[in-house]
């Protein structure tokens, strides 16, 4: 596996995830407040799986793990935009039920913690930092035409993330194994797949919950 080969699947990861973010309602409130509940849940332990990934890495991959620190220190704080723009929609997330989905997506990435293979989770980082600027854009013009500016400032900040976020990310594979490359490659793609869950259980369970009203 070559760096090649990550930006490949890279690639084909985020054309195929866009045209699944655009299928998502984002124009139904319920749709949008139970997205944000369910972002929530990885949000809340995005630090903290950072943070435990730094300290996985050898003497040898220290930039790895200076990197991770870095990351881990600029997304704190950003369940608080969740927070606050489901209020200003005039809903307590806390009140929003949490989809199984949502939960598969973060508490299985604590499994290539145990099992050290810390590769598998900068796949998951490419897969989140992709879809925010890949998909991200179409996301916030529509939630934003939608909702307006307040109720939508999580969709905001990830947009406008420098775009070189990804470039950087990219740099930073030049310190793995080819066999770490191909854990990144895996990684991608599962977290892809359990996202793609993700988007699609929302409306499906918003549908079951009015068939059974
Ligand atoms: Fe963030």
């Amino acid at each position: 596996m070559t760096k090649d080969d990550v930006k490949k699947v890279f690639k084909q990861t985020h054309e195929r995830m866009n045209k699944v973010a655009q299928e998502f309602p984002w124009e139904n409130k319920e749709a949008y407040l139970s997205w944000l509940a369910q972002t929530m849940e990885y949000v809340t332990y995005g630090t903290r799986i950072l943070a435990l990934t730094a300290g996985t890495f050898p003497l040898d991959q220290t930039p790895l793990t200076a990197r991770f620190i870095q990351h881990a220190t600029e997304e704190k704080g950003h369940e608080k935009l969740l927070i606050n723009d489901a209020k200003a929609l005039g809903m307590n997330i806390e009140k929003i039920a949490i989809l199984p989905e949502a939960e598969a997506f973060h508490k299985s990435v604590y499994y290539w913690i145990y099992q050290h293979r810390p590769a598998v989770i900068m796949g998951w980082i490419l897969f989140l930092e992709g879809f925010a600027i890949i998909s991200g854009p179409g996301i916030h013009k529509r939630v934003e035409a939608a909702y307006g500016k307040k109720p939508t400032s999580f969709a905001r900040v990830h947009t406008n993330e420098d775009p070189d976020h990804v470039d950087k990310a990219m740099d930073i594979l030049d310190y793995f194994s080819a066999y770490e490359l191909k854990d990144i490659i895996h990684g991608l793609e599962l977290y892809s797949s359990l996202y793609t869950n993700i988007l699609k259980a929302v409306p499906a369970n918003l549908k079951k919950q009015s068939v059974a009203a």
